[in-house]
């Protein structure tokens, strides 16, 4: 084994057979999930760590709503107030302010019933939201003097400020925030709302680019993120890279040896957080690396009950269209993983 990448190896063991102690990471309240990529995991990691954490706040930024589904299976028929009507105010000078739009998940979602998470639900409107923000902006800039930043600095923080209300409302001491794969619009604001960001790598090339691609917005003078910053320069670090849809190998007598395309990706998402770190909440990379097995059945099972990974057991089965699909015995290991994660970052 590559003796760069044997440490978050060996350590992926430990997390799955002796509940090591959590990463030697800062904790903050507020993460945003986000690559620039689709069909990675930011919606699965996001409604399963909101399951995890004691409270937790859970905002769908993404326009496609697959948090809100998963938190309530009517979110596309229900007209509700949304995350959008958050954020509208602060653009589009006259419109009043919203309150409470947090929703008690438990009410529309069984399984949450012993927990105090609360979700903002998102909307397809959002697709409209990147020109919206860039003619507001566009628009503050034609003020002159200390009230230009006055403006944009108050459409930069829209979505922080209204997060912050929402958490004081719903008594949360957590928050995620679930992004879309696009950065204009509720991105944009997710990256200015959060203390650091999540980012769910896939075991393929495409997530890759998209992880580099997400450090270039993160640090390009002329990027969208930086061309455009609040009057404080705020600019959040990637607390954890969690790469997603890992596999082992499954030779006789392989104990902890991940198969060929995990190991590939291990070694070069290490070689990108150590070339980054300056991006990262520790200087060590070995404290941002980790790795989540390939959900299989369980995820297919997850999805189609709404229920969170920690309450299937291994031999559950249903079909799903028309396929008998079961809940693997990896089950336990993607329990321990979640859990360690939600363990380390708050
Ligand atoms: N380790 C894993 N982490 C997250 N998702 C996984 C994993 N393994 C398999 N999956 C599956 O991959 C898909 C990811 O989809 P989703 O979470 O909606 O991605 P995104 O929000 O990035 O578009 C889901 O069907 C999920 O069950
Ligand atoms: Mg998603």
């Amino acid at each position: 084994m590559n003796s760069a990448i044997s440490y978050i190896i060996d350590r992926q063991y430990d997390i799955v057979n002796s509940a090591p102690e959590p990463l030697p990471i800062p904790k903050f309240s507020t993460y945003a999930v986000c690559n620039l990529r689709g069909g990675i995991g930011k919606t699965s990691l996001s409604f399963n760590l909101s399951y995890e954490a004691d409270d937790c706040l859970a905002v769908d930024t993404c326009p496609q709503g697959n948090l809100s589904y998963f938190y309530d299976n009517l979110y596309f028929q229900n007209n509700t107030t949304t995350v959008k009507d958050l954020i509208l105010p602060y653009m589009l000078p006259g419109l009043g302010k919203a309150s409470r739009v947090a929703k008690r998940v438990s009410a529309s979602n069984t399984h949450f019933s012993q927990k105090n998470t609360f979700y903002v639900a998102s909307t397809s409107d959002l697709y409209t939201l990147p020109s919206q923000m860039s003619t507001a902006i566009n628009q503050a800039k034609s003020i002159s003097g200390h009230q230009q930043a006055v403006a944009i600095d108050s459409m930069l923080y829209s979505l922080r400020d209204e997060i912050k209300r929402e958490m004081t409302e719903t008594e949360t001491k957590n928050c995620l925030i679930d992004t879309s794969p696009f950065f204009s619009g509720a991105t944009h604001l997710a990256w200015h709302a959060t203390d650091a960001i999540i980012v769910p790598v896939r075991t393929d090339q495409q997530s890759i680019n998209s992880l580099n691609l997400l450090l270039d917005t993160l640090s390009n003078p002329a990027s969208e993120f930086r061309r455009e910053m609040p009057s404080d320069g705020h600019t959040p670090k990637i607390q954890m890279v969690v790469l997603t849809h890992c596999a082992w190998s499954t030779a006789g007598g392989a104990r902890n040896i991940p198969n060929q395309q995990t190991k590939v990706y291990v070694e070069k998402v290490r070689d990108i957080v150590n070339r980054n770190i300056q991006h990262f909440t520790t200087d060590n990379p070995d404290n941002h690396i980790i790795l989540l097995d390939d959900f299989l059945g369980s995820g297919r099972i997850s999805s189609a009950l709404s229920k969170p990974i920690s309450v299937l057991e291994a031999g559950d089965t249903m079909r799903i269209n028309r396929v008998r699909t079961t809940v693997n015995e990896s089950v336990e290991k993607i329990k321990a993983e979640l859990k360690y994660i939600n363990a380390s970052i708050w």
